[in-house]
């Protein structure tokens, strides 16, 4: 009797336990009250912009815009690089957090024990969004051509010093058109990436402008997966969605197969 009433106590009435169960049931979807508060435009912003002062202050890494030392590919140095850092601060907030979204309702994804790869953030905001969204901040390790910020490792895409299948999830919003070898790009995320591991990556056409620099990518998702050959797997989400301004957006969620 005492046994059975120490465990009511003990368990069933805790006030987490009653929190979880009835008023916050953990969900793959809804965000937790903390995450929720931490993603309004306000909050994310004081945050954001803290931390951006303290890399600033504290000087973390030394210097406070660390780039990327020559890298081979002078399109890259040349005009990549500038034409990114010039943009440093800039968070376009809809396209992460809608990538992010359809990334949190596949099946089978495990948030918070997952390995992630971000490439190309340009600056936290995609990473803390990350956090935001589930995944655990010190399991996301993220890559630029520059950094302000230790989440941040300065690292080209076309070659990373990580070692094969690290990685549960890689991310790549809106950098791969940057490339002008993205069958090296896509085979280097590959590589990187888990045997049934997941690419969600996204990127922007335009059928009538060119780019200001890097690659066309005109074929949309058909040509991408083109470059990805045999190791696109389970296609879980895939969207071209034609914008007013006359850009395709293009989306896609897939399994890596090797
Ligand atoms: C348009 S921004 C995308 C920012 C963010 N992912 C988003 O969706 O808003 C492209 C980023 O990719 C980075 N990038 C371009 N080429 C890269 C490369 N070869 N290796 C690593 N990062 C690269 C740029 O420096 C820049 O920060």
């Amino acid at each position: 009797m005492t046994n059975y009433l120490r465990k009511i106590a003990g368990t069933r009435f805790r006030l987490r336990n009653i929190i979880r169960r009835y008023i916050a049931p953990p969900s793959p979807i809804t965000p937790s009250y903390m995450n929720y508060f931490m993603r309004r435009p306000l909050t994310f912003g004081i945050w954001f912009n803290l931390r951006r002062f303290k890399h600033k202050i504290l000087r973390i890494p030394r210097r406070y815009l660390d780039t990327v030392p020559l890298v081979g590919d002078d399109h890259v140095t040349e005009n990549v690089l500038p034409y990114n850092e010039s943009l440093v601060w800039k968070i376009s907030r809809n396209r992460t957090e809608r990538l992010l979204s359809v990334l949190g309702t596949i099946g089978g994804i495990d948030k918070n024990n997952s390995k992630v790869l971000c490439i190309g953030p340009r600056n936290e905001a995609e990473v803390l969004l990350m956090s935001l969204y589930g995944f655990d901040l010190r399991k996301i390790s993220a890559i630029d051509l520059f950094s302000y910020s230790p989440l941040i490792d300065i690292m080209d895409m076309h070659e990373m010093n990580f070692q094969d299948n690290q990685f549960d999830v890689l991310y790549s919003s809106y950098v791969l058109r940057y490339s002008n070898d993205i069958r090296l790009a896509c085979s280097e995320s590959v590589r990187v990436t888990k045997p049934n591991g997941l690419i969600a990556v996204a990127f922007v056409h335009s059928p009538t402008t060119k780019p200001q620099v890097g690659t066309q990518l005109s074929g949309g998702l058909k040509e991408m997966f083109h470059y990805f050959g045999d190791n696109v797997g389970h296609i879980f989400w895939q969207e071209e969605l034609l914008t007013e301004s006359g850009q395709m957006v293009c989306t896609s969620i897939f399994s890596v197969s090797k």
